[in-house]
C-alpha cells in the first residue's frame, strides 16, 4: 500500500489540469457549461469581448438593457465561475424584479444613480438608492431589482460568480409565458382583468 501511495505522490499531478475551456457553443451546453474548444483552435480573440463598447437599446418597455457576456456571448470564460454584464437604465428604466438562479452578483454603479434590492428568503427587504462608484451584493438565487433613481441615463456593470448565472424577470415568467391564466391567478391571488392587462401588456399566451 505504501509503495503505492509514494507512486501517487511522484505522479505529476499538472498533467491533466487544464488552464482554460473555451466553449464550443455549437454544441449544447451541460450542468457543467460547454464542452470544449479544441486549444488548437483557441485564439486571443476567444478571451476578449467587446460587447459593452456601446450602450445597450433602452427603447423598450422597460427601459432599459441588460447585455450580458455570459458563456454563451463570451465563450472565453466558460467553465471560469466567472463572468459580467453591462446594464444601461434610461431615465424611468427600471430591470423589474428577477434573479440569477446560478450565481452571486456583484453590481458598480459608474454612471447616474440607481435604485437597487434584494428580498431574502426570510423575506427581509434591503434597498437603497446607489450612486456613481457605489457597489452592491446580491445573493445568489434572490429576487432583486434596479431602478434608474437620477432621472439621466445610468449604467452600472454587474459581475456574477458563474459564467452562466441565469436571469429569469419574475413577471416576464408569469406573463410573458404560456402558463395558462386561470393557473395563475389561482397561484397569485390576482383577478382574472388584472391577469390579462398584464398578459397584454408582456406577451403572455393561454
Ligand atoms: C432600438 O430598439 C428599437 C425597438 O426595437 C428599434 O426601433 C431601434 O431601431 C433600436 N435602435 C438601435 C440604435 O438599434
Amino acid at each position: 500500500m505504501l509503495p503505492f501511495l509514494l507512486l501517487l505522490l511522484l505522479l505529476p499531478s499538472s498533467s491533466t489540469a487544464l488552464d482554460f475551456c473555451v466553449g464550443d457553443i455549437t454544441t449544447p451546453q451541460t450542468p457543467s457549461g460547454y464542452h470544449c474548444k479544441s486549444p488548437t483552435k483557441v485564439t486571443i480573440d476567444d478571451f476578449i469581448f467587446n460587447g459593452f463598447e456601446q450602450p445597450g437599446n433602452t427603447t423598450n418597455i422597460i427601459k432599459a438593457a441588460v447585455s450580458p457576456a455570459f458563456a454563451a456571448q463570451f465563450p472565453g470564460l466558460n467553465g471560469l465561475g466567472i463572468s459580467l454584464a453591462r446594464l444601461d437604465l434610461a431615465p424611468g428604466g427600471v430591470v423589474p424584479l428577477h434573479t440569477h438562479p446560478s450565481g452571486n452578483e456583484v453590481l458598480l454603479v459608474v454612471q447616474g444613480s440607481i435604485k437597487a434590492g434584494f428580498i431574502s428568503s426570510s423575506n427581509s427587504v434591503y434597498y437603497k438608492t446607489l450612486h456613481k462608484g457605489d457597489i452592491m451584493i446580491f445573493p445568489q438565487g434572490l429576487l432583486h431589482f434596479q431602478i434608474n433613481a437620477g432621472g439621466i441615463p445610468s449604467v452600472a456593470y454587474a459581475s456574477f460568480s458563474s459564467s452562466d448565472p441565469g436571469l429569469q424577470i419574475t413577471s416576464i415568467a408569469l406573463f410573458g409565458s404560456s402558463l395558462p391564466s386561470i393557473i395563475i391567478e389561482k397561484t397569485t391571488f390576482l383577478d382574472h382583468a388584472q391577469v390579462k392587462k398584464l398578459k397584454a401588456v408582456l406577451g403572455g399566451m393561454n
